[in-house]
C-alpha cells in the first residue's frame, strides 16, 4: 500500500529550509537577520517618502545553545511609517505575507520570506520570538510584543503585549536574539554589509553599534528622497508558462483581449493579427479567459512568445546615479581618487535593468599590492556577500584586461591593489540563482552590459593612474641617473684628465637637471601640497566634472578595450 500522503504549511517548508534562504552557517545567520530588518526598513522608508534613519545595535550575549554558537542580539530600529498591532503577527509570524510580492517594482524585499525565516531562526535556536516595538503616526503610544510563528498553522502568535511610550512619532524596532557567529571584515564581515549599505543608499543617516564598541554614525550624504519609479505590467517576454497561467487566473471573467491588453504591457490591438497569424483562433479573444481551455492557453503563450513585441519599458527602473555615488563612495575611507559610472537603464533578457560602477582607491585600505581588490556587488541596492563564484558581476570583472587601465590583474582574474570595484544592478525583475538571493544569473546579455559598464569606469581611472604611473616611472629614471651619472663622470674625467673642479662642476650640473638641488626640491615640494590640498578641497566640495569629464582633453587612457 502506498504510504500516506501528508501536505505541510509554507512556515513548515521553510522552518525545515531555512539554509535555502541565507541561515546556513552561524555568519549567515547574523548577517541575514540584520540584512532582513535593515531592507524592511529601508523599503518602508522609501514607500512612505520619509528620509531613512536607521540604528543598529549588534552583540555577543553569551554563549550558544548550539556547537561553536555564540548567543548573538541584533536589533534594528527605524523611523519609517510603523506597522499596526494587527499587522505585525502577520509580517513577523507569516510566511508570504507581504505589502510587495510581484508588484514590479525596483524594492528589496519581494516575497514576503525575510523576516519571518528571521524570527523562525531566533525562535529554533534561542526558543525566543521576534521583539518588536511598532508605532504609526495614529497610535498614542507604541505598541511592544514578542511574536513567534505557530510553524503548524503558517500564522504568528504575539505574546507579552503592552503598550509603551515611544520618543518617535513612528517607526518599527525589532529584536532578534539567535545562534551565530559574528564575523566584521572580509566579504561576509558585518562591517562590509554596513558600509556598502551606506554606498548605495546615500539618503540613508545609519548609526550601528557592535558589542562594547562606541557607536559610529554615518551620516547621509544626500537629503533628496529616492523616487521610486511605478511599476509596468510585466512583459510577455518576462514571463515563464506557469507565470502566465496564474495572471490568466487573476482575469478570471475578463475577455481574453482585455486580459493581454490590460495585464501586460506592449500588447496591443495590433499585437492580435499577429497572435492570430501564430495559431490563436479569432473567436477566443471575445472569450472569457476562464473558459479557455490550458492547452488554448498555452497556444497563446506560444504565440506571445513567437510575436515581435517592443522591449519593455525601462521607466520602471531606479538609477543611485554619479552624482550621488560619487559623495557616497568618500564614507568609505580615505579616498585617493575614484572612479563612478551610470549606465542608461536598458533592457537585458527582456527585462529592464540599470547597472552603475564606482571605483574607488583607498588611502587607509588594509590591501597589499598583491590582494585582490575589495569587491562589493549589489542587488537592488543590497550587498551580495555569499557565492560570488556564478555572480554575473565577478564573471564580468574577471573577463576584463584591467592592465590597460593601468591595475595589476592576474591572468583572467580580479584586478589586484588598495581599490575598491562597487556594482550595482537594479531591476524589478533581478534573476537570482538561489532563492536567498546572493548570486545574480550571469546571462550573456547582462554580462555584455556589466562589462561596457566596468569598462567606462575603468576608463576614467586609467586618467588618473596613469598619469601617476608616468610621474612614478620617471622618478625611476631620475634615481639611476643620479645614481650612475657621477660615476660616469668620474670616468670620464679619468681618461680626459679634467680637473677636480671641471668634474665637480659638471656633476652639479647634473644634479640641477635631474632637479635635485635644494632650493629646486623645496620648490616641488611645496608646488606638490598646494596641489594636494587643491585636490582634497574638491573631493569635499565635489564637483562631477572634476573628475568624471569624459571630454576630458586629458584621457590617456587605453580604450583598445571597449571598441572589443
Ligand atoms: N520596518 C517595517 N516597517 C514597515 N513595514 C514593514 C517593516 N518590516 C516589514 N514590513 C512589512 O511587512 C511585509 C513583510 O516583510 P518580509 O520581510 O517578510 O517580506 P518582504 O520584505 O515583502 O519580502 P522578502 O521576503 O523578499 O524580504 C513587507 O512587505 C512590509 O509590508
Ligand atoms: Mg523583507
Amino acid at each position: 500500500m502506498a504510504s500516506k500522503i501528508t501536505s505541510s504549511s509554507t512556515a513548515e517548508y521553510f522552518s525545515k529550509n531555512l539554509q535555502q534562504v541565507g541561515f546556513s552557517s552561524g555568519t549567515k545567520a547574523v548577517l541575514t537577520t540584520l540584512k532582513e530588518a535593515v531592507d524592511n526598513s529601508l523599503d518602508a522608508c522609501e514607500d512612505a517618502g520619509i528620509l531613512p534613519e536607521i540604528h543598529i545595535e549588534i552583540e555577543k550575549v553569551a554563549a550558544g545553545a548550539h556547537k561553536n554558537m555564540d548567543q548573538i542580539r541584533v536589533k534594528v530600529t527605524d523611523n519609517g511609517p510603523g506597522l499596526s498591532a494587527e499587522d505585525v503577527p502577520h509580517v513577523f509570524g507569516e510566511y508570504l505575507a507581504s505589502s510587495k510580492f510581484g508588484r514590479g517594482r525596483c524594492s528589496r524585499g519581494q516575497q514576503g520570506i525575510g523576516i519571518s525565516a528571521a524570527t523562525t531562526w531566533a525562535q529554533v535556536t534561542s526558543a525566543h520570538g521576534a521583539r518588536v516595538i511598532t508605532k504609526t503616526p495614529k497610535m498614542k503610544q507604541a505598541f511592544k510584543c514578542e511574536v513567534e510563528v505557530d510553524i503548524k498553522k503558517n500564522v504568528g502568535v504575539v505574546k507579552e503585549k503592552s503598550n509603551i511610550n515611544w520618543d518617535r512619532e513612528s517607526g518599527v524596532s525589532c529584536e532578534f536574539i539567535f545562534d551565530g557567529r559574528m564575523q566584521l571584515n572580509g566579504d561576509a564581515g558585518i562591517l562590509t554589509y554596513l558600509l556598502g549599505t551606506s554606498l548605495v543608499n546615500p539618503h540613508l543617516k545609519l548609526t550601528y553599534k557592535i558589542n562594547d564598541e562606541k557607536p559610529v554614525t554615518l551620516d547621509r550624504v544626500s537629503e533628496e528622497l529616492i523616487e521610486i519609479p511605478e511599476s509596468v505590467s510585466p512583459h510577455p517576454h518576462t514571463m515563464k508558462l506557469g507565470e502566465f497561467l496564474a495572471h490568466g487566473t487573476l482575469y478570471g471573467k475578463s475577455t481574453l483581449a482585455t486580459f493581454l491588453k490590460t495585464g501586460f504591457s506592449r500588447v496591443n490591438e495590433a499585437t492580435f493579427s499577429d497572435l492570430t497569424k501564430l495559431g490563436v483562433k479569432k473567436a477566443w479573444f471575445k472569450e472569457p479567459v476562464s473558459s479557455l481551455s490550458q492547452a488554448e492557453m498555452k497556444t497563446v503563450f506560444g504565440a506571445l512568445q513567437e510575436a515581435k513585441l517592443m522591449a519593455p519599458s525601462t521607466r520602471s527602473v531606479l538609477s543611485i546615479g554619479e552624482d550621488a555615488l560619487s559623495k557616497s563612495i568618500r564614507r568609505l575611507g580615505e579616498v585617493d581618487f575614484f572612479s563612478v559610472l551610470s549606465r542608461k537603464p536598458t533592457i537585458c533578457d527582456a527585462k529592464p535593468v540599470s547597472v552603475e560602477v564606482a571605483i574607488a582607491r583607498l588611502r587607509d585600505s588594509k590591501n597589499e599590492a598583491d590582494d585582490p581588490v575589495e569587491l562589493l556587488r549589489f542587488a537592488n541596492r543590497v550587498p551580495l556577500q555569499f557565492d560570488k563564484g556564478a555572480c554575473a558581476i565577478l564573471k564580468s570583472i574577471e573577463s576584463i584586461n584591467w592592465k590597460s587601465y593601468g591595475l595589476n590583474q592576474p591572468k583572467r582574474s580580479i584586478p589586484t591593489g588598495p581599490y575598491v570595484i562597487a556594482v550595482s544592478v537594479v531591476s524589478p525583475f533581478i534573476k537570482f540563482k538561489n532563492a536567498s538571493k546572493e548570486t545574480i544569473d550571469a546571462s550573456d546579455e547582462l554580462v555584455a552590459e556589466l562589462r561596457l559598464a566596468l569598462m567606462q569606469a575603468g576608463q576614467r581611472l586609467a586618467r588618473f593612474v596613469n598619469k601617476e604611473r608616468r610621474e612614478f616611472d620617471l622618478e625611476k629614471k631620475r634615481a639611476h641617473i643620479e645614481q650612475f651619472g657621477p660615476i660616469l663622470i668620474e670616468g670620464i674625467g679619468r681618461i680626459t684628465g679634467a680637473p677636480r673642479t671641471r668634474l665637480d662642476k659638471a656633476t652639479e650640473g647634473l644634479m640641477k637637471i635631474l632637479g635635485r638641488d635644494e632650493a629646486a626640491a623645496e620648490d616641488a615640494l611645496a608646488h606638490a601640497s598646494a596641489k594636494q590640498k587643491e585636490m582634497v578641497k574638491k573631493l569635499d566640495q565635489y564637483d562631477e566634472s572634476d573628475f568624471n569629464n569624459t571630454e576630458d582633453d586629458d584621457n590617456d587612457s587605453d580604450d583598445s578595450d571597449v571598441e572589443a
